[in-house]
C-alpha cells in the first residue's frame, strides 16, 4: 500500500557536487497499516538513539563470583577512589566564596538525592537495571600484547578494530540510563601475527572535570533530566558553573556512541557534543587528543552516525538542537576536511535524529515520532516525548543503507523499524520489535512503500550492524545485523539477503552474547560483496570471560577467537582502521 508523498530538494550551498539534496514529503507517511514511509520537509520528529534513548529493560543479573570478576570490581573501585592526578583540578585554589558555595550546593544536592530515594526509579533510569551484568563498567586496560588466539587470524586483517561504549567512571548516585555512561573505546590491534588489546576512557571535558572533582556533577541526559528534579539538577549544574566550580562551556558530551576514521583522525562521537579526536598509539594503546571542531569549522554538535562516501571520500553529517532553531542542520566535509555551509532543515519541533542515510546523489533524513518537549519537565515528565500526531510504527533507530534505482525512479532505504517508538525512553510493557524493512521512495510520484524484508514467520529483532562499507550509498545485497534477542542482549548476528529475505544466522554460543557485528571487507576490489570477515566482541556469561570472534562472512564459519585479558562490556558502534591508514594518523 502506498501513500502520496512529494519529494523536494535543496540546492547545494557549498560545492558543485549535487549531493546536497533532501528527500522530503508533504504529508506524513509511515503508516501503521501501510507499507509506506516518508521523509518530510517540515516534520518534527525523529528518533534515535545512541546517546539518548535507550534501550531497555536490561535484565537484572549479577556476574558469577569468579576471581576475574572480583578482580575487575576491585580495580574499578580503585579507579573510582583514585582519580588521575593528571586531570586538571577544578576545585583547587578555591577562594572562600567558592568553598562556601560548593558546600551549600553539595548540601542542596544531598537533600535532593535523599528525597529521590523515597520514590522508585523507572527501569529506564534505574542503574540497577541499566548497567547490570555485562552492561556494567570496567576499569581501563593498558595495552596487553601477545594475546592467545584459537584458530588463525586471516592474513588480510592488519590494523585495529575499535568499538565504542558507555562505561560510567563513577557509580551512579541517582538516575542513570545505559546511554549516559562515559565513553570508553575497546581496541584490538593486529600487527604481523601478534594481537594486542587495550581499553581507555575518551577524555571528555565532563570526564576530566568529574574525575578532578571526585563525583558526578554533569547532568545525565536520559537518566536524570526528568520533571522537577531534572530542572533542579540543571540549575545546580549551572550554579556550580557560575561559581567557578566547574566549566560548563566546553561541552557536556560523553562521546560514547560511534566511531569514524576520517581525514587521518579517529573520532569518538555522541550526538550531544562535538566529536573527540583519539589517537591509536604505535603500541596499540589509545590517547585522547581532545575535543575536535574540525579546525574551528564546526560550532555545533554532530550526530554519531556521519556517513563516509566510499567513492568521493566526503563525510556527511547532521546536527540537531533541542532548544533553538534551526532544530536540524546538515553539512558535509571534503575528503581533506573542509566543511560546507550548514543547511538548515525546517522542523516544527526539536527532534532526535540519531541516524540517516546517503545515496550517490541524495541525503535521506528520516522523520520520526520522538520529539523534545522541554515544557514537559515543568509538568513533571520527561522532555523526550512520543508525538502521537505522527503516523506510528515507523521509528527507525538506524538506517543501514540506501541507494538509487533510476529504472523505477526510486530511492531505496534499508532500516530497522522499532516499536513501540518510545520504548527506549519510557517504561513500556509492550514487547519491543525491531523489523528489518525496505522503504521505497518514488521520486516522480512522491509515493512511498514499505515492506518487511524477512518473512514474518522467520523474523527476528535485528539491530546494530552494517553493509559492506564500500557499498554505502550503493545497492547492496547483504546486511550483517545483530540478533537482538533476548532483548536487549545480542545472541549472534544475521547475514540477510536484502532482496530475498534469506537469512543465515551465526550464534555466538551458549550463554555468549555480543553486540554490533563489524563487516571487514577482505579486499576493496573483490568481486564478491560478502568477501570479508565479521568481527564481534563476545562475552561468556558462564565463565565471565570476553573474546573477539572472527567469522568468515562467505561461509559463516568461525575462523579465529582472540582471548581478551579483561571483560568487554556490551556496547555500541565500532570501526576498523587498516594498518596503512594508521601510518598516516594526524
Ligand atoms: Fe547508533
Amino acid at each position: 500500500m502506498s501513500s502520496s508523498t512529494s519529494i523536494s530538494s535543496i540546492s547545494n550551498p557549498a560545492w558543485s557536487n549535487p549531493r546536497t539534496q533532501f528527500l522530503s514529503s508533504s504529508k506524513d507517511v509511515f503508516g501503521s497499516n501501510s507499507s509506506s514511509v516518508s521523509f518530510r520537509k517540515r516534520p518534527n520528529s525523529i528518533v534515535s538513539a545512541l546517546q539518548t534513548p535507550s534501550i531497555i529493560q536490561i535484565p537484572k543479573q549479577s556476574p558469577p563470583n569468579t576471581s576475574t570478576g572480583s578482580i575487575e570490581l576491585m580495580k574499578l573501585k580503585e579507579l573510582i577512589e583514585s582519580p588521575s592526578s593528571s586531570s586538571p583540578a577544578v576545585q583547587q585554589n578555591l577562594n572562600v566564596f567558592q568553598k562556601l558555595a560548593a558546600m551549600a550546593l553539595d548540601a542542596i544536592e544531598d537533600g535532593m538525592k535523599a528525597r529521590e530515594k523515597l520514590h522508585p526509579l523507572p527501569k529506564t533510569a534505574d542503574p540497577n537495571v541499566q548497567i547490570a551484568g555485562n552492561f556494567s563498567p570496567v576499569p581501563e586496560q593498558p595495552v596487553r600484547h601477545g594475546l592467545p588466539v584459537v584458530g588463525k587470524v586471516p592474513e588480510c586483517i592488519e590494523g585495529v578494530y575499535l568499538r565504542n561504549g558507555a562505561n560510567p567512571l563513577f557509580e551512579p548516585t541517582s538516575g542513570h540510563h545505559l546511554f549516559d555512561g562515559d565513553g570508553m573505546i575497546y581496541a584490538v590491534k593486529f600487527d604481523n601475527g601478534s594481537v594486542s588489546y587495550a581499553c581507555r576512557f575518551t577524555e571528555t571535558q565532563r570526564l576530566v572535570q568529574e574525575r578532578a572533582i571526585g563525583k558526578p556533577v554533569f547532568p545525565k541526559a536520559i537518566g536524570e533530566l526528568h520533571g522537577h528534579s531534572g530542572i533542579a539538577k540543571l540549575l545546580l549544574f549551572y550554579a556550580r558553573g557560575m561559581c567557578g566550580l566547574l566549566d560548563h562551556s566546553q561541552g557536556l558530551g560523553v562521546a560514547n556512541a560511534g566511531l569514524v576514521y576520517f581525514n587521518n583522525r579517529l573520532l569518538a562521537m555522541s550526538e550531544d557534543d562535538l566529536p573527540y579526536h583519539v589517537r591509536v598509539t604505535p603500541s596499540g594503546d589509545l590517547k585522547t587528543a581532545g575535543r575536535y571542531n574540525f579546525g574551528d569549522q564546526l560550532d555545533s554538535t554532530m550526530i554519531a552516525h556521519p556517513k563516509l562516501d566510499p567513492v568521493s571520500g566526503e563525510l556527511f553529517a547532521l546536527s540537531y538542537d533541542v532548544v533553538k532553531k534551526p532544530y536540524l542542520k546538515y553539512f558535509r566535509f571534503s575528503p581533506d576536511g573542509r566543511k560546507s555551509e550548514d543547511v538548515a532543515i525546517d522542523l516544527g519541533k526539536p527532534t532526535m535524529v540519531h541516524d540517516f542515510a546517503i545515496t550517490e546523489n541524495f541525503v535521506v533524513v528520516p522523520d520520526h515520532q520522538v520529539v523534545f518537549e522541554m515544557s514537559e519537565m515543568i509538568r513533571g515528565g520527561s522532555p523526550v516525548v512520543y508525538d502521537k500526531e505522527k503516523v506510528p510504527d515507523c521509528f527507525c533507530f538506524h538506517l543501514w543503507n540506501a541507494w538509487e534505482e533510476p529504472e523505477s525512479d526510486e530511492v531505496v532505504v534499508i532500516g530497522s523499524c522499532m516499536t513501540p517508538a518510545d520504548s527506549i525512553f519510557n517504561e513500556c510493557n509492550e514487547e519491543l520489535k525491531s523489523v528489518l524493512s525496505e522503504i521505497r521512495l518514488n521520486l516522480k510520484t512522491g509515493k512511498s512503500t514499505r515492506r518487511q524484508i524477512i518473512s514474518p514467520e522467520n523474523d527476528v529483532n535485528l539491530e546494530a550492524g552494517m553493509v559492506n562499507k564500500n557499498l554505502l550509498g550503493r545497492k547492496s545485497k547483504f546486511a550483517y545485523l545483530a540478533i537482538a534477542e533476548p532483548w536487549p542482549k545480542v545472541s549472534g548476528f544475521a547475514k540477510v539477503d536484502l532482496s530475498t529475505g534469506e537469512t543465515k544466522k551465526f550464534i555466538y554460543g551458549e550463554e555468549k552474547y555480543g553486540g554490533e557485528p563489524l563487516f571487514l571487507p577482505r579486499d576493496a576490489n573483490s568481486a564478491a560483496e560478502d568477501d570479508g570477515y565479521i568481527l564481534a566482541f563476545v562475552h561468556d556469561e558462564k565463565t565471565w570471560k570476553s573474546e573477539l570472534q572472527i567469522v568468515n562472512a562467505m561461509t559463516m564459519e568461525l575462523e579465529a577467537t582472540v582471548k581478551l585479558p579483561s571483560r568487554v562490556p556490551y556496547g555500541f558502534h565500532g570501526t576498523f582502521i587498516n594498518a596503512g591508514d594508521l601510518e598516516t594518523q594526524a
